[in-house]
């Protein structure tokens, strides 16, 4: 009977070291997921990066890259119940998906030139640049939005374009900054701490020739812990092609997403996360 309930410790353990594993890819910025808990490998494309996103020097958000399709998987960050002021900045570039010995601060193309001898074909080979979507007319849809946040820093730190996907202007200034400003605001009501995964799913299309996806939709999800130690989640979904957003629980959004990238099983969040 001991020997049963050891072995089952060590079993148990192993199994916990597992899900280490998985989070050892987020490894210097777990803490922008609930529990430490990583979405693991189901959507994680080929060709991805996994980003502590920094500037000067300071972790904000984390955020999952593919780096063929040049949009993110997803930003994990934790919400802050803020109607924060956009700030006027320009949107910057991520040093390390070009050499991984260059900095691990984001900053604009025209800094990262001034201060290392990489060249604007270099940082275009690694990622999208402004060029890419001037003149698009699609938007530089925030995944992790400015205004969730509770000073300028790291507002700031939102304008890296490894945080933004070719957005539909209707959707991205319509249903879908009302749930990033109403929605995310109602539901978060009575939590104490929020942690939030917004993604987007990629498409056939893309902008600037055959450079940076368009993707087909656009979902988030948020898991809860409130005042009262209770838990909750939601989810929202939209089609980047339409002004339109659905509420789902977070069990749905995962179903759903499971069935558009072919996979078994998908977990945004931590158990721990209500799905229903
Ligand atoms: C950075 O890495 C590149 C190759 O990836 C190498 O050529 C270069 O010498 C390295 N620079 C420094 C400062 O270590
Ligand atoms: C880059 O260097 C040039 C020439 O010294 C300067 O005019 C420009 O303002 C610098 N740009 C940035 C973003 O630092
Ligand atoms: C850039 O400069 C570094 C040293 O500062 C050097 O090691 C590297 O070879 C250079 N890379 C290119 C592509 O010129
Ligand atoms: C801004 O907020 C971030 C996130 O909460 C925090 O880490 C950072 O220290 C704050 N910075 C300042 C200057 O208050
Ligand atoms: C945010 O970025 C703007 C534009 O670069 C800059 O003027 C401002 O000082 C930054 N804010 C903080 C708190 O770093
Ligand atoms: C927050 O708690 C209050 C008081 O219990 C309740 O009336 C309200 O519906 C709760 N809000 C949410 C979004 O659950
Ligand atoms: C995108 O193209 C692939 C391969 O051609 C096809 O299997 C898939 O159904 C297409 N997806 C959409 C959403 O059109
Ligand atoms: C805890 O949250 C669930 C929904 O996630 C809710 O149904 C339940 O009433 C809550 N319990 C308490 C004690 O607030
Ligand atoms: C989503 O739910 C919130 C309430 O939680 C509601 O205010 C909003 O109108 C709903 N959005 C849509 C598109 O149904
Ligand atoms: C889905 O994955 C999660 C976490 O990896 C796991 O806890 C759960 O049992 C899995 N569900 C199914 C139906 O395989």
């Amino acid at each position: 009977m001991m020997l049963w309930l050891l072995l089952l410790q060590v079993w148990a353990s192993c199994l916990w070291l597992g899900q280490g594993e998985v989070v050892e890819s987020f490894g210097s910025c777990p803490q922008f997921f609930y529990q430490n808990f990583t979405p693991g490998n189901a959507l994680t494309p080929p060709n991805a990066a996994n980003i502590c996103q920094t500037l000067n020097n300071q972790q904000f958000f984390a955020t999952l890259y593919n780096k063929d399709k040049r949009i993110p998987v997803y930003s994990a960050y934790i919400y802050k119940r803020e109607r924060g002021k956009r700030p006027t900045l320009q949107w910057m570039v991520e040093p390390q998906l070009i050499r991984l010995n260059l900095s691990k601060n984001m900053q604009t193309v025209g800094t990262l030139k001034n201060n290392t001898n990489v060249t604007k074909e270099e940082i275009m080979a690694s990622q999208a640049v402004n060029g890419d979507y001037d003149g698009s007319g699609w938007d530089r849809g925030h995944l992790n939005p400015s205004g969730q946040h509770e000073n300028e820093t790291i507002r700031n730190a939102t304008f890296t374009l490894t945080n933004a996907v070719p957005m539909n202007p209707t959707l991205n200034r319509g249903q879908w900054r009302i749930y990033e400003q109403q929605t995310m605001y109602n539901k978060a009501e009575n939590c104490s701490t929020t942690h939030v995964i917004v993604g987007a799913v990629p498409g056939n299309s893309s902008i600037n020739q055959d450079r940076v996806n368009i993707p087909n939709y656009i979902w988030a999800a948020a898991c809860c812990e409130t005042n009262n130690n209770n838990m909750s989640a939601w989810g929202a979904f939209a089609d980047n092609n339409q002004n339109q957003l659905r509420n789902m629980t977070l069990g749905q959004l995962e179903i759903e997403l499971a069935n558009l990238y072919g996979v078994q099983n998908v977990s945004l969040f931590h158990g721990g996360c209500p799905r229903t």
